[in-house]
């Protein structure tokens, strides 16, 4: 057995995945909405007999731990390998050992270049100045700094660069692709140079990149207060959560997440106790920034900053997470800018407003009435406006019923005036949603290909022996299927007894994903009683199916024939058996 195999074997699929998603039971498999795209019914679906997974909505995914690990964590192959092999305590033969991906090889680039700057913002007087601005200014404790691994980039364009390549041995070119430096006339020349410096890590606790921010000294000098790396192999902006790695835990425990805009407002809450905190850093909450976070809680509650607030990116944010199915609260400041300045000023309280922060709704329907006055034509106009579409977009029936009733009794209508208002503008959205989106629909796949598909999956699920039989030879055509075809020969050639466990363990890894989505196909009982006939039937649907095709083709040769004046006789015998062939097999 290789390492591969024996990793397979002790690791669990079905806990390994439900540290991701919240698998529900499902017969003899567990099903849940799909991590991988967005969906209102659960198409994912994970075995715990063959220790596979597959999705059979619009991502079609699937295939078995590794698949899975590489996916959910942006892994490459040797990662997931690895990772997967430390928590089974498997070791891994020379092949799966250090010549390391690409993107581990740039972690470690990233998490030499945060020792160093954490190291002369600690430890070195090149720091002190910043050190002091963070300790006395920004009230950050040592602890603090050290948890997250806070630093200093010295003011000189290079000394990363020689710290990297001369000192350390990286290739200039690795910190370059990192985004750490850039080509300057005179060599490489630091991007973070001169400000305080915060490594930005995966929920794993992988430096994917970095932010800097200016020294207070340098601030109004037309430098832009932060700059951040840019979109690399191992950073994206978009998928990124600051903070993660260390408050997951914590996250988890409180069942809800804190969602602020910078880092010093996560790292004020984090000292203030609030640890279940992470920093979006100063973007609109993207889909997969939420569905980042669905891992870990089913909420968010947002504490932006009060400018923002009212503005189309908060509002943008808050609908983003609600489709990826997170429950949003919203908590405001008063008068406070930011997290950062609420909680320094009066913990308790903030944490009191972050208790009570109020449902995405209320919210919504609170700013629209505080913006707007409901006691006049253009006022209540405007409220409609901004109401309607949102009201016609929960999914919750009741909870529509309940919110158009909250919104009527505030204008002082009736709750049908309401309601049929947001009616017309659900009609008009369906409409509108009803225009097929490309990526939302599932190719259509040719006929032959299904079939050939129901008759594997089928055969896989009750009787493997019957597509390694003799009159199955040739029929399969798919690249793919008949791999898995040979695969089986072999398998069953060695083994008595089909199981589909070790067959999927046997396949080779690329094999894998396509073989659980046919082993995972559900089958209803009547499939599954009458699968003896149903078989035949599926063989001779591809049977018929290569007939017609040879009909076809000599139907086109006689007449060309024809044409030329050569002799047709044999091309018509041979046409009529095939059609008498296709004709039996029909009323079969
Ligand atoms: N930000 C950024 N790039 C900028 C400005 C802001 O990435 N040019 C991000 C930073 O993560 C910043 C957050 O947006 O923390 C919020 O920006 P802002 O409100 O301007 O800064 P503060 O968090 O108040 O910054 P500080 O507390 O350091 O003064
Ligand atoms: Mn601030």
């Amino acid at each position: 057995m290789d390492s591969l195999e024996e990793i397979k074997q002790k690791i669990d699929i079905v806990s390994l995945i439900s540290e991701y998603v919240q698998l529900k039971r499902a017969g003899r498999n567990f099903k849940a909405l799909c991590p991988f795209h967005q969906e209102r019914t659960p198409s994912f679906v994970v075995s715990p007999e063959l220790q596979i997974w597959h999705c059979f909505g619009t991502c079609s995914e699937g295939g078995d731990v590794f698949k899975f690990l590489m996916k959910i964590e942006g892994m490459e192959f040797g990662e997931a390998v690895r990772t997967l092999s430390q928590r089974a305590g498997v070791k891994l033969t020379p092949r799966f050992g250090p010549p390391q991906g690409e993107k581990e090889q740039l972690y470690k680039v990233n998490a030499a270049a945060a020792a160093f700057y954490h190291y002369l913002l600690t430890r070195h007087s090149v720091g002190s100045a910043a050190l002091s601005y963070l300790k006395k200014e920004r009230g950050l404790r040592d602890d603090t700094l050290a948890r997250f691994e806070l630093g200093f980039s010295p003011d000189k364009p290079d000394a990363i660069a020689q710290f990297l390549v001369e000192k350390k041995g990286y290739k200039g070119e690795d910190v370059q692709r990192v985004g750490l430096v850039v080509q300057g006339d005179k060599g490489l020349l630091d991007m973070f140079r001169g400000r305080i410096v915060f490594p930005l890590k995966n929920e794993r606790g992988n430096v994917v990149g970095f932010s800097g921010r200016v020294l207070p000294k340098d601030e109004g000098k037309n430098l832009a207060k932060y700059v951040n790396s840019p979109e690399t192999p191992v950073y994206q902006k978009r998928r990124h959560l600051f903070g993660l790695d260390v408050t997951r835990e914590a996250i988890k425990k409180e069942e809800f997440a804190l969602l602020v805009e910078g880092e010093f407002d996560l790292l004020s809450c984090w000292q203030a106790g609030i640890r279940n905190v992470v920093a979006i850093k100063g973007t609109a909450f993207t889909e997969e920034q939420a569905r980042l976070l669905t891992r870990f809680t089913p909420e968010a509650v947002l504490a932006l900053d009060s400018d923002s607030a009212g503005d189309e990116a908060t509002t943008l944010g808050i609908e983003r997470a609600l489709e990826s199915g997170l429950t949003v609260r919203v908590t405001t400041l008063g008068a406070f800018k930011d997290p950062d300045e609420a909680v320094r000023a009066d913990p308790a309280r903030f944490m009191r407003k972050v208790k009570n922060a109020v449902g995405a709704y209320e919210f919504f329907i609170e700013r629209a009435f505080a913006h707007f006055n409901p006691r006049e034509g253009s006022g209540v106009a405007a409220i409609s406006r901004e109401l309607a579409p949102l009201l016609a977009r929960i999914p919750d029936a009741i909870l529509q019923a309940h919110y158009i009733r909250l919104v009527a009794d505030k204008l002082r209508l009736s709750e049908d005036a309401v309601a049929s208002q947001v009616e017309k503008v659900r009609a008009k959205e369906s409409v509108r949603a009803a225009q097929p989106k490309s990526t939302e629909t599932l190719p259509v796949k040719p006929r032959r290909e299904l079939v050939e598909e129901q008759l594997v999956s089928l055969a896989l699920q009750t009787n493997a022996r019957f597509l390694t039989g003799e009159e199955m030879e040739g029929l399969l055509r798919m690249t793919v299927i008949v791999r898995i075809q040979e695969e089986l020969k072999k398998f069953l050639a060695q083994s008595k007894k089909f199981s589909p466990r070790l067959f999927i363990e046997s396949l080779p890894h690329e094999l894998t994903e396509s073989a659980a989505s046919l082993l995972l196909a559900q089958l209803s009982p009547q499939e599954v009683n009458s699968a003896p006939r149903e078989l035949e039937r599926l063989r001779a649907q591809l049977v018929a199916a290569d007939l017609s095709t040879q009909i076809e083709e000599i139907t086109q040769k006689i007449k060309a024939h024809e044409e030329k004046g050569v002799d047709v006789r044999l091309e018509q015998e041979e046409l009529a058996r095939l059609i008498v062939h296709l004709g039996a097999l029909k009323r079969a």
